[in-house]
């Protein structure tokens, strides 16, 4: 995985979230600065809590054996929380690499947000003056879908659902540091269909069968018939393709 940025020729519908239609997905960056949970000042507690959580993570001495992260600071209400995780077959040196640049990221992008998310194809950052783990959260979501669509949509479905129950099984069983299951599969004169589901490890086993339950939907409510669509929320991510990714 390319861990620079490349232009794609694609259609995005900005809403309260983003649905996107390409016919490729290269390596992507996506910045999301939350307005509902408010500002904060420059002389705030809230900043000085933020830029240390920051420079922590960036630091080269933090570990992401697990391609997971936690921390808390400050207290209530200056308490800054965060939660950064890497997909699930990403090297540790990627990983920290990826978080890295996501923290860069929104400290650009979102100045003065206490909350903000930045979703890649190899990690996820998020902070907010909120306490965040172990929550179950669908949106805001960041959705791809591929533009080709499938015909024969009946057994297109069949075979995704059996994959995607399978990998979601294996993803939400997997213990504290790491949610993450893929597959593949074909019927006889099909193509070939490959999945990838993943959780923010904090979550329980039920969380995280929720979590991608509720993402599982979103593949038809928003790229319905499409051959390949990503989902990106908060607590979990799903993505689907007739090709390995
Ligand atoms: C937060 O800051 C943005 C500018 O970044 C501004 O448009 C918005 O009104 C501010 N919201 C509040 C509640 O102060
Ligand atoms: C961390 O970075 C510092 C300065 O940038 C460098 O001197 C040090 O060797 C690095 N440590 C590791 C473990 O990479
Ligand atoms: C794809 O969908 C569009 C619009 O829904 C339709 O016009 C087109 O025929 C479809 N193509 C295939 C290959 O199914
Ligand atoms: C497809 O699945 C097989 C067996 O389940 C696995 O060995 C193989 O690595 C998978 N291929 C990809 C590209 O994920
Ligand atoms: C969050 O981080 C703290 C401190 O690093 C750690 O003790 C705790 O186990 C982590 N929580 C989860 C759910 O991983």
């Amino acid at each position: 995985m390319a861990s620079g940025r490349q232009l794609f020729s694609s259609l995005c519908i900005i809403l309260l979230h983003f649905v996107c239609l390409t016919n490729s997905l290269p390596s992507f960056s996506r910045t999301l600065c939350i307005d509902d949970t408010g500002n904060f000042t420059t002389n705030s507690a809230y900043k000085t809590n933020l830029e240390t959580l920051l420079s922590s993570l960036s630091s080269n001495r933090t570990t992401f054996p697990y391609g997971f992260y936690n921390a808390s600071i400050g207290q209530t209400p200056d308490a800054v929380n965060a939660i950064a995780y890497c997909r699930g077959d990403v090297e540790e040196d990627e990983c920290r690499q990826c978080v890295i640049d996501s923290s860069h990221n929104l400290k650009q992008s979102c100045p003065n947000k206490k909350e903000a998310i930045h979703w890649s194809d190899s990690c996820m950052l998020r902070y907010s003056s909120r306490s965040i783990l172990q929550k179950v959260e669908t949106g805001p979501r960041n959705v791809y879908c591929n533009t080709d669509n499938y015909t024969d949509i009946g057994r297109f479905y069949d075979l995704l659902r059996n994959l995607l129950d399978k990998a979601r099984g294996e993803a939400a069983a997997g213990g504290p540091f790491r949610k993450f299951g893929t597959g593949n599969a074909t019927d006889p004169g099909f193509t070939r269909m490959y999945v990838l589901v993943q959780c923010t490890p904090d979550l329980t086993e039920a969380q995280c069968n929720g979590c991608l339950d509720t993402a599982a939907t979103f593949i038809r409510t928003y790229c319905y018939a499409r051959q390949g669509s990503v989902i990106f929320t908060p607590s979990c991510n799903l993505r689907h393709e007739l090709y390995p990714f």
